[in-house]
């Protein structure tokens, strides 16, 4: 079946023939005296409603095993926990900033190692030592869309006893299953595609490896950061609109980067493969379309605040991924945590933007950016008019 069947059907004849899954609220269920057994017993270790999407987070995935976490964050947390002092994990020097504050808050005083690359791309069995355990790959990277082969990753990583969790996020398993390229694992901030509608934080990870469930169930439990049953049944419900919402949102944001490429107020125009020729094979061999996120800078002359002031309809805010189209200044926003040499050696300039683009109009959308950018034209200075002045010899 094709994904958008499945993001609909994936719960077919579940409880009753009910065509969407009841909420079950319990928090405690009753046990048998002589064993202790029940279908569940208490709701932090599982809960039927949050089993229910558990189901179609796995199905998405082509994986055997789905976890529901309270937000992405909790899910990426719950990945890490597996790890123990002495353990190395390699991550690209641009991974989302709330993963770059978790390692530099938690890791060191708990004997833990991070190795940040500029370019995953890069990485060869000289990068990986004994105590690698871990490659955290978010591809396209954040904000700067770079792209990492998954199968290459996975190959090295395997060939030395390390196992590869891909970040998600920005594709879904619409767009991309790392799972069918050799990850084993997939780590998504459902607060985004999956939810898409800005009222709802939370995040899922999928595996096929039994091993690796065991400890994320026991992360459930352990470390009891899991989704409730109420956000459980409306992310079942956002995930059936999600191909549809994506294709409208990739359909945009395709139209947008081109637009912005042949405007004169616009500098660099970043979409996954536009650094170079061998990472838009490498997006096109793993992944089924560009996304609807795209970053770029502003040509001379333009003011960011004013051109942020002047949009009408993208909303300036952090996040990503929802019906509507939001915009961010990634400098201060998403990867603040990150210090100027952090976000330098990870291709983030001050005066990158980030567009999150949304389901609406095409035309409202366009006019809206270019009237924004008019808007936002400085006022030439006395020393630019001259130096403008046409030189006749
Ligand atoms: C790529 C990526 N991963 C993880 C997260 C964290 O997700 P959450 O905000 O749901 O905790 C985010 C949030 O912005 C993200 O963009």
């Amino acid at each position: 079946m094709h994904i958008d069947t499945i993001a609909v059907q994936a719960l077919r004849g579940h409880e009753h023939g009910a065509v969407v899954p009841p909420i079950h609220l319990a928090s405690t269920f009753e046990l048998d005296p002589a064993d202790n057994s029940g279908a569940y017993d208490y709701q932090r270790g599982a809960n039927p409603t949050r089993a229910a999407l558990e189901t179609v987070l796995a199905a998405l995935d082509g994986a055997r095993f789905g976890f529901a976490f309270a937000s992405g964050m909790a899910a990426t947390s719950a990945v890490f926990s597996r790890l123990t002092a002495g353990d190395e994990v390699i991550l690209p020097a641009g991974v989302y900033g709330g993963t770059y504050r978790f390692v530099d808050k938690f890791f060191e005083a708990r004997g833990l190692h991070a190795r940040f690359v500029p370019d995953l791309g890069t990485l060869t069995d000289a990068d990986f030592t004994e105590r690698t355990a871990l490659v955290f790959v978010e591809t396209p990277a954040n904000p700067t869309l770079r792209i990492t082969d998954l199968r290459r990753i996975a190959d090295l990583a395997h060939a030395h006893g390390a196992i590869v969790a891909v970040d998600n996020t920005f594709m879904s398993p619409v767009l991309q299953t790392p799972l069918a390229l050799g990850a084993d694992i997939v780590v998504q901030s459902a607060t985004k595609y999956l939810a898409g509608h800005s009222d709802l934080l939370g995040g899922t990870v999928t595996t096929d490896d039994e091993e690796i469930a065991a400890s994320l169930a026991l992360a459930q439990k352990a470390l009891g950061g899991v989704l409730s049953p109420f956000d459980s049944y409306r992310l079942i419900q956002d995930i059936k609109t999600l191909p549809l919402r994506l294709e409208r949102q990739q359909a945009n944001a395709v139209a947008l980067a081109e637009h912005l490429r042949d405007h004169e107020a616009i500098g660099r125009v970043l979409v996954p493969g536009s650094h170079d020729a061998h990472e838009a094979a490498v997006h096109a061999s793993q992944a089924s379309g560009p996304g609807a996120v795209l970053s770029f800078e502003l040509g001379e002359g333009i003011d960011r605040i004013a051109f942020l002031r002047a949009l009408r309809i993208p909303v300036y805010a952090v996040s990503l991924g929802s019906v509507e189209t939001l915009v961010c200044h990634p400098a201060t926003m998403t990867h603040e945590a990150m210090t100027p040499a952090a976000r330098a050696a990870a291709g983030i300039s001050d005066e990158l933007l980030r567009l999150s683009v949304g389901i609406e109009n095409l035309q409202d959308l366009r006019e809206d950016l270019d009237q924004a950018l008019a808007a936002a034209r400085r006022p030439r200075t006395a020393a630019e008019a001259t130096a403008e002045i046409p030189v006749h010899v």
